[in-house]
């Protein structure tokens, strides 16, 4: 299975911070906000993946990222000329995924929880498409799921005016390859955008979405707007300074998954110099040693 993560648009609602650096490079406590949706598709071992960005921000991921082969893993990349929407993704993508099935992970959207890696596991190579829900207070600047009495998926809506339903819908989406041919399908909405919802219903239509209410003990976080941002550090900073424990750190993903060794792991390390980065990564060396 193929990932992509989408990582362009304008970033207006961040303004003037991101007038001249892209949303997903501003940090979210102690790294990168594109380390977090990288690391979630790297949990559920997905080890081929397209970064889709703006054409003046392109240049900054490869030289943060590179090709991803001191992590294991392999990373390409694509230009997104202008903020067409989320499914634009999948037509940009289109070549990159081929006849595969493809995972979507939106570069402003961070997961934590117990046992979320075992959880996206079970998702690679879908029959139809596996997207999530999860309950939020305010849904409405969101995809929405609506649910029958049974509990089955009936209706989708992006950014419901009333609150329809409390499900929004995370930005990770796991696609058979019909995704690509549902993309180039759907059309602008009304605020002119190639919505992923209008993909989704497609499958819904066709009876092959499948919706995993994520458990409440899941934290899924946004980071749009200035409040949004702040909370994740906020969120990402408690949780790490309590366990000794780092979130969306890339490299001990990489180190636990199995994609590199020990001696990689240390060999990372050494790049941070005196960082506390760098030496929690010793640390994950060593205590794994033990
Ligand atoms: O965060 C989850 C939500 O993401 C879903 O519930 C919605 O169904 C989905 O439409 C999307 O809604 P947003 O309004 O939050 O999307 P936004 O425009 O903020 O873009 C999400 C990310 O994708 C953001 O990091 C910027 C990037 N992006 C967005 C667009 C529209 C691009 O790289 N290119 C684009 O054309």
């Amino acid at each position: 299975m193929k990932g992509i993560i989408l990582a362009g648009g304008r970033g207006t609602r961040l303004y003037p911070v991101t007038l001249a650096v892209s949303k997903h490079l501003l940090p979210i406590y102690d790294k990168p906000m594109i380390y977090y949706p990288l690391s979630t598709l790297m949990l559920a071992g997905i080890r081929e993946i397209l970064l889709i960005s703006d054409p003046d921000s392109l240049p900054l991921y490869q030289k943060l990222l590179g090709d991803g082969s001191q992590w294991g893993i392999s990373l390409s990349y694509a230009v997104q000329e202008a903020p067409r929407g989320v499914a634009d993704a999948l037509r940009v993508g289109a070549s990159f995924v081929g006849d595969d099935s493809v995972a979507l992970i939106l570069g402003d959207n961070i997961f934590y929880g117990s046992r979320l890696g075992r959880q996206l596991e079970r998702c690679i190579n879908p029959d139809g498409a596996i997207i999530f829900a999860y309950r939020v207070q305010d849904p409405r600047p969101y995809g929405v799921v609506v649910f029958d009495q049974a509990g089955n998926p009936v209706d989708l809506v992006e950014k419901p005016r009333e609150p329809i339903s409390y499900y929004a819908i995370p930005g990770l989406y796991f696609y058979d390859r019909r995704a690509i041919s549902f993309a180039q399908e759907i059309q602008p909405s009304g605020r002119g955008e190639l919505e992923i919802t209008d993909v989704n219903r497609k499958y819904l239509e066709i009876g092959k979405l499948h919706v995993e209410i994520l458990p409440r003990g899941t934290a899924w976080l946004d980071a749009g707007t200035f409040d949004t941002l702040l909370r994740a550090s906020q969120f990402v900073q408690v949780l790490e300074e309590r366990q000794g424990l780092r979130i969306g750190c890339v490299e001990e993903v990489a180190f636990r998954k199995g994609f590199i060794t020990r001696e990689q792991l240390l060999e990372l390390a050494s790049q941070y110099q005196n960082s506390p980065y760098g030496a929690y990564l010793r640390q994950i060396a060593q205590e794994k040693a033990e």
